[in-house]
């Protein structure tokens, strides 16, 4: 039986918080705190098996946070807020003995750059107190790393090439939207892709590398090598890998809103002047855009994200796929989410019950391809990302 705090009521917290509600033998009591209150509002009554507690809170003040801690004393906060905001909540949880889950890593929001170099830095930290900081545990980052460690464990003696191929096969019906916050997927996006080969990064232009890929039940996609953050801990805890990238589906519909918005400036971090205020032009392009929030209504198809790899087993070659599909109504109709913030939202419930449950654990910070794959695996179907495996398939790679 645990408290637990989620932070950040947007569409990931909309899951977490339903899903954390749906078992009330782990998460006893539940309290989602964010910048706006009226949206943890919402969310708790969209909940009607249970009453979850709200609250206001800047996650940018340590102050604030610590005092909204100290006062509902959560065993683990869950961060669903915004990358920003991790390491002010990292430092509250420090300060009041509390573990620590999230879903993405650190970005400084000046510079749209992602690594990992600044939250385990924190290991020494959280080890000291006996704390638990848990990074990354959604779906990519997330369950990516844990399939890789499943398949790792079960299935391979050694890995050494790695894909992980995000697709989301789905329809909104809208002519450009992203599927989760508008200012951080287009950093995410735009910035040049990045894969491991032999030992080193190899820098490409952003979209520079397409490949064909076949999901299943959706079919062929364009699918476009990007630089993932779980690449840079994959590869240091899995130092057998010659190659690992990353690759994610995008039309030319919306390749082509994304040019014009680069082209135009909209993409920009760097503030500018408009009638004597300063503003970012990609936050104020994030609030013209279709909040991702709202998707969900008319979301048709689905999501298909897994990992392929090729290693060697008992001195042979061999290949595995392991993937999960999730639907857009489905996640719609249970959560009021879309599959993008469902796939999100489901392991990082779980990842917190795995450590609540005692089945992870330890002192310090951890990526989640550290912790034992096995408990997560048999939790995350029943839960709603049920997956499959498939072995000695073609990979539909040349390596
Ligand atoms: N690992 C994965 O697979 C994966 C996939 C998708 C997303 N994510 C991550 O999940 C997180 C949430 O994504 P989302 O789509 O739910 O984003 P979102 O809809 O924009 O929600 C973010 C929420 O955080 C709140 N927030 C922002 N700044 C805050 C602050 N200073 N203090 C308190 N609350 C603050 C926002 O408040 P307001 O409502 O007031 O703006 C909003 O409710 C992001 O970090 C995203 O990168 C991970």
């Amino acid at each position: 039986m645990a408290k637990v705090l989620i932070i950040g009521a947007g569409g990931v917290g909309r899951v977490v918080a339903h899903k954390c509600a749906q078992v009330p033998e782990v998460f006893e009591e539940i309290m989602l705190a964010s910048r706006t209150k009226s949206k943890c509002d919402a969310i708790a009554k969209s909940i009607t098996n249970r009453t979850i507690q709200t609250a206001q809170v800047d996650a940018e003040n340590v102050p604030q946070l610590v005092a909204l801690i100290q006062s509902f004393k959560p065993d683990m906060v869950i961060n669903v807020a915004l990358p920003y905001q991790d390491l002010y909540i990292m430092d509250a949880c420090l300060e009041t003995g509390v573990h620590y889950l999230d879903t993405a890593n650190y970005e400084p929001k000046d510079e749209a750059k992602f690594e990992y170099s600044w939250q385990w830095a924190y290991q020494d930290k959280f080890k000291a107190k006996g704390l638990t900081a848990i990074l990354g545990c959604g779906f990519d980052p997330g369950q990516s790393q844990i399939y890789t460690a499943y398949l790792a464990k079960h299935y391979f003696d050694e890995i050494h090439y790695l894909d992980i191929v995000d697709c989301n096969g789905g329809d909104h019906g809208k002519a450009f939207a992203t599927n989760f916050n508008p200012e951080i997927n287009i950093r995410e996006i735009t910035q040049n892709g990045k894969y491991w080969k032999n030992g080193a990064w190899v820098e490409t232009k952003p979209h520079e590398i397409m490949e064909k890929l076949t999901y299943p039940n959706i079919g062929v996609r364009d699918s476009y090598l990007m630089y993932h953050e779980e690449l840079e801990s994959l590869v240091k805890n899995f130092p057998t890998l010659k190659q690992a990238r990353f690759w994610m589906t995008f039309g030319q519909e919306y390749l082509t809103h994304l040019r014009v918005i680069q082209n135009i400036g909209m993409a920009s971090i760097t503030p500018i002047l408009y009638k004597g205020v300063e503003i970012v032009p990609l936050q104020f392009l994030k609030e013209t855009l279709p909040n991702p929030d709202t998707l969900g209504d008319n979301y048709t198809g689905e999501t298909s994200i897994g990992c392929r790899i090729k290693g060697i087993k008992n001195g042979k070659e061999k290949t595995a796929y392991i993937w999960n599909n999730c639907s857009h109504q489905a996640a719609f109709n249970e959560t009021g989410a879309q599959g993008v913030s469902y796939t999100t939202g489901v392991p990082a419930m779980v990842g917190a019950l795995m450590f609540l449950t005692g089945k992870w654990s330890g002192a310090g910070v951890f990526n989640v391809e550290e912790f034992n794959p096995d408990p997560f695996m048999e939790a995350i179907g029943p839960y709603g990302l049920p997956w499959e495996v498939k072995e000695d398939i073609d990979l539909e790679f040349q390596y």
